[in-house]
């Protein structure tokens, strides 16, 4: 029984050796039939730290039977280049030196094993040729193994990355600055199978190098049946070309010449319109027709039929411009190429494929940016540009551009071409357009249709004043609360003849500094000011300051807020500027005529002596400053031109104004305590000279004395005004004061003063003479107790009877005596 037993166990545990001997045997067969049977994303991978040796065979590794050995090794930041080893075979190496910034990459032949090819692609610069090579080089199922070098990931963007997960990884979005990524990946390989690593560079400069050894197997795991030729460019030719209508002449009115086939091209609308391309008198891209929409619309005609052999389109908007360079690869010479733009083709239309077409022809797509739209007819194999081109700008806030329609007689043979690039006949003003984005409220500067204006300074007219120091005397502008009006005042700054933006100064409050940046578009120098809450302060500081920036310079013109500038206002202030440098009893020109109504002014040649300085637009003498202004400007000069800016000197001197004004300022809006003073003064008619240049005829006769002399002449030869008619004029206050058709040249009235300095009858006679009249402000533009204006186009004067010119009074005329004037009109003095 015991050995019965003994032997049972004997016999049991026989059968136990043999069952586990056989189980080893099983397992081992199990084994070497994985071995030999390799599955698809079979692989193993260590760390491979350190000094690995891989100059022996298979990259130092043993790999199981039906793998291959690798080893990979990313770039160090920009200190160590990468490695790259494949079987037998170390590819790319820092001792090889034929690695480079971005992705290193092998390529292996599925198939056979054998590498393909070593190629870099610098991902930091651009992404497109990665893509191109991808796309085209790259076929069927071949394995890619990548390292990466200095910095990879600046310009892959979404569909470099895109790519990259066709070839199976799924790490490749997360890739950052700097960081170093390593893979091994096959063309169609489900996403997630590649073999990658990435490492992050955290807060470091470069992330840390990533070393890897190993043997994969090959499929390297599922391969999907997405069709990677979808993602070649798609184009429509031979059977697939659809032949739309008819459309005579493409729309023109007549056939095009024997040598050459009409052509018509046409953007669309915004998104909503898509765009058309007529060839030959048949449609051949519209609304569902040969796929016409958003992006780049191309067909190529073939220039000895004139008969479009391919069709297709690149939606550069949503994809990659890759498919158009693969594309524009396949012309022949002589292709003829017509494109046009719709909606949006420029977000990613890359800077090659803009070359691409540079060389079809185009001197303007370079320009497109985002919303543009653009036609063009070009020719592979052209020298030069095409003048069959145009271009058209979306507004700075991405508004729609105009669309463009164009119609072309193509010729077969492109012989009107251009060699040198031509200037764009439209231009893209992107300061200007950097400026409207930043700033909001510059209404007309900014509107769609002028932001692309050129600022160009106008060329001199007469080049008898080439050299005067006009052109060389600074202007500052002293900008207020209004930037349009301040647009406005630079723009007809820029339009006087001759002028230099180099000497013109944009004053600016330290708290505006949008003021600064508009003076640099129109190059204008700048200069800041302390912040001031008041105009007048501003304007303090600005003509003190403009002495500092300009210490050599004789005069100043000052142009203040809300002011248009006459186109001659330049040529103006250059004839009055020899008048006054030598008249030493001058102080300045105004441009400004108080008096200059459209009723009391309009003899355009005509220069007169004042005693008053308005402000506004005027020229100042350096030495005048000096004497009388400078540290005393709070009390000389700190009204507004209104209220006589210079008015609180003893003895101002004299100024210079003209007849009709040389600028003009804005009507008045705002509501001041004096407003219908103001309305009085700025929003009557005014006559500001726009009839081009007038030779100031009496520049001669402004020295005191001869001015004096004159003024007697034409007081002796005048006609005097008559009483009567006057007096029914201040009865009836719907009516002015006629002359009669029998006068001379010169009127004149000879008043009553009580007293130098009494003008209580003039003030009653200003508003028959359509002078402004307000309340009982003294008449402005008085000289020595005369009041000289342009009525009815006559020379008028009112002599007071306390002027110099008063001895003129012939007996037989008596003053005229106003009755009321002593009850009603107090007496100013
Ligand atoms: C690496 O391997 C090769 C071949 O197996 C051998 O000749 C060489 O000495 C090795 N180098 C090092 C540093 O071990
Ligand atoms: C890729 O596959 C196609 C057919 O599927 C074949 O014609 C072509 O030769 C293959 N290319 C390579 C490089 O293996
Ligand atoms: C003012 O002019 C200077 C010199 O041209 C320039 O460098 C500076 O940028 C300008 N200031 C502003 C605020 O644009
Ligand atoms: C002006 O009106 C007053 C009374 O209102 C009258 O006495 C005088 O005759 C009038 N003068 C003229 C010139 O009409
Ligand atoms: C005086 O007036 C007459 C007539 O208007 C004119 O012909 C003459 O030239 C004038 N003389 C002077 C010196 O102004």
């Amino acid at each position: 029984m015991l050995r019965n037993l003994r032997r049972l166990v004997t016999k049991r545990k026989g059968g136990l050796r043999k069952t586990l001997i056989w189980l080893i045997i099983l397992a081992l067969a199990v084994y070497f039939l994985i071995v030999f049977f390799t599955q698809p994303g079979d692989r193993q991978i260590w760390d491979a730290r350190g000094l690995w040796n891989i100059s022996g065979s298979k990259c130092g590794m043993k790999c199981p039977v039906g793998q291959v050995a690798f080893y990979i090794k990313s770039g160090q930041g920009t200190a160590v280049g990468p490695t790259i080893c494949y079987e037998d075979m170390v590819l790319i190496s820092p001792e090889k030196k034929n690695f480079q910034r971005g992705i290193n990459a092998v390529i292996i032949n599925d198939r056979t094993r054998e590498v393909m090819d070593i190629k870099n692609f610098d991902t930091y610069h651009e992404e497109n040729p990665m893509i191109k090579y991808l796309k085209t080089n790259v076929h069927n199922n071949s394995i890619i193994m990548i390292a990466s070098y200095d910095e990879m990931s600046d310009s892959l963007k979404e569909d470099g990355r895109r790519w990259l997960k066709l070839f199976g990884s799924a790490l490749i979005d997360r890739l950052k600055f700097r960081d170093t990524f390593i893979m091994i990946g096959q063309r169609g390989l489900v996403q997630g199978y590649a073999v990658e690593y990435f490492k992050s560079k955290f807060n470091k400069d470069f992330a840390d190098s990533i070393e890897k050894s190993g043997c994969f197997g090959i499929p390297m795991g599922p391969i999907s049946n997405f069709d990677l030729r979808q993602m070649l460019p798609r184009i429509k030719q031979g059977k697939d070309l659809k032949i739309g209508p008819d459309y005579p002449n493409c729309g023109m009115a007549a056939p095009c010449d024997k040598d050459r086939f009409p052509v018509m091209l046409y953007t669309g609308k915004e998104s909503k319109i898509i765009p058309q391309i007529c060839v030959n008198g048949k449609m051949m891209m519209d609304k569902g027709l040969n796929n016409a929409g958003r992006g780049f619309n191309l067909m190529i005609v073939d220039p000895e039929t004139t008969q479009p052999t391919m069709i297709s389109r690149f939606d550069t908007y949503g994809e990659d411009s890759t498919n158009l360079e693969i594309f524009l690869e396949t012309l022949k010479d002589g292709d003829i190429v017509l494109a046009t733009v719709h909606d949006d083709a420029s977000k990613k239309l890359s800077f090659f494929s803009k070359e691409m077409i540079n060389n079809l022809g185009s001197s303007m797509l370079q320009n497109l940016r985002f919303r543009d739209v653009w036609v063009f007819v070009g020719q592979k194999g052209i020298n030069g540009f095409t003048n069959m081109e145009q271009i058209s700008y979306a507004g700075y806030n991405a508004e729609w551009p105009k669309p463009l329609k164009q119609f072309y007689c193509v010729p077969k043979k492109s012989n009107c071409r251009k060699q040198i690039v031509p200037d764009p006949l439209v231009f893209r003003n992107d300061g200007k357009r950097s400026f409207c984005v930043k700033y909001d409220g510059y209404a007309d500067f900014c509107a769609v249709d002028h932001v692309d204006r050129k600022i160009v300074s106008a060329p001199i007219i007469l080049t008898a004043l080439k050299d005067q120091k006009i052109f060389k005397t600074p202007i500052i502008i002293i900008p207020g609360l209004n930037h349009n009006s301040l647009v406005r005042t630079a723009e007809s700054v820029m339009m006087q003849p001759g002028i230099d933006p180099a000497h013109v100064v944009m004053m600016w409050d330290e708290k505006f500094p949008e003021y600064a940046e508009l003076a640099n578009l129109f190059g204008f120098l700048n200069h800041s000011l302390p912040s001031s809450i008041k105009y007048s302060d501003i304007m303090i500081k600005a003509i003190e300051g403009a002495w500092t920036i300009f210490p050599e310079s004789e005069e100043v013109i000052v142009l203040e807020e809300e002011l248009l500038l006459a186109p001659d206002f330049l040529h103006f202030m250059a004839q009055t500027q020899l008048i006054m440098t030598k008249d030493t009893t001058l102080f300045g020109v105004s441009a400004w005529n108080y008096n200059g109504y459209d009723t009391t002014s309009g003899k355009q040649n005509a220069l007169y002596r004042v005693e008053q300085f308005p402000g506004l637009g005027f020229m100042l003498k350096k030495d005048v400053y000096i004497k009388k202004m400078r540290g005393k400007m709070e009390t000389c000069c700190s009204k507004r031109a209104w209220d006589d800016w210079w008015s609180e000197l003893e003895n101002p001197g004299d100024i210079l104004v003209p007849d009709v004004s040389r600028v003009y300022r804005e009507p008045y809006h705002a509501s001041l305590p004096d407003q219908d003073y103001l309305l009085e003064i700025f929003n009557r008619e005014r006559k500001t000279n726009l009839e081009g240049l007038f030779h100031l005829n009496n520049d001669h006769n402004l020295a005191t004395d001869k001015y004096n002399q004159l003024i007697g002449q034409l007081l002796k030869n005048s006609s005097y005004v008559d009483h009567t008619e006057l007096r029914k004029c201040i009865n009836n206050t719907d009516s002015v004061f006629t002359i009669p058709k029998t006068s001379r040249q010169s009127m004149s009235l000879y008043f009553e003063q009580m007293k130098v300095g009494d003008y209580s009858v003039l003030i009653s006679l200003c508003r028959c003479f359509g002078l402004y009249s307000y309340g009982n402000q003294r008449p402005k533009n008085l000289y020595r107790g005369m009041l000289r204006f342009y009525y009815q186009d006559h020379d008028m004067f009112l002599v007071g009877s306390k002027s110099i010119f008063y001895s003129y009074k012939p007996q037989n005329v008596e003053p005229f005596v106003y009755a009321k004037s002593a009850e009603n009109n107090p007496i100013l003095s």
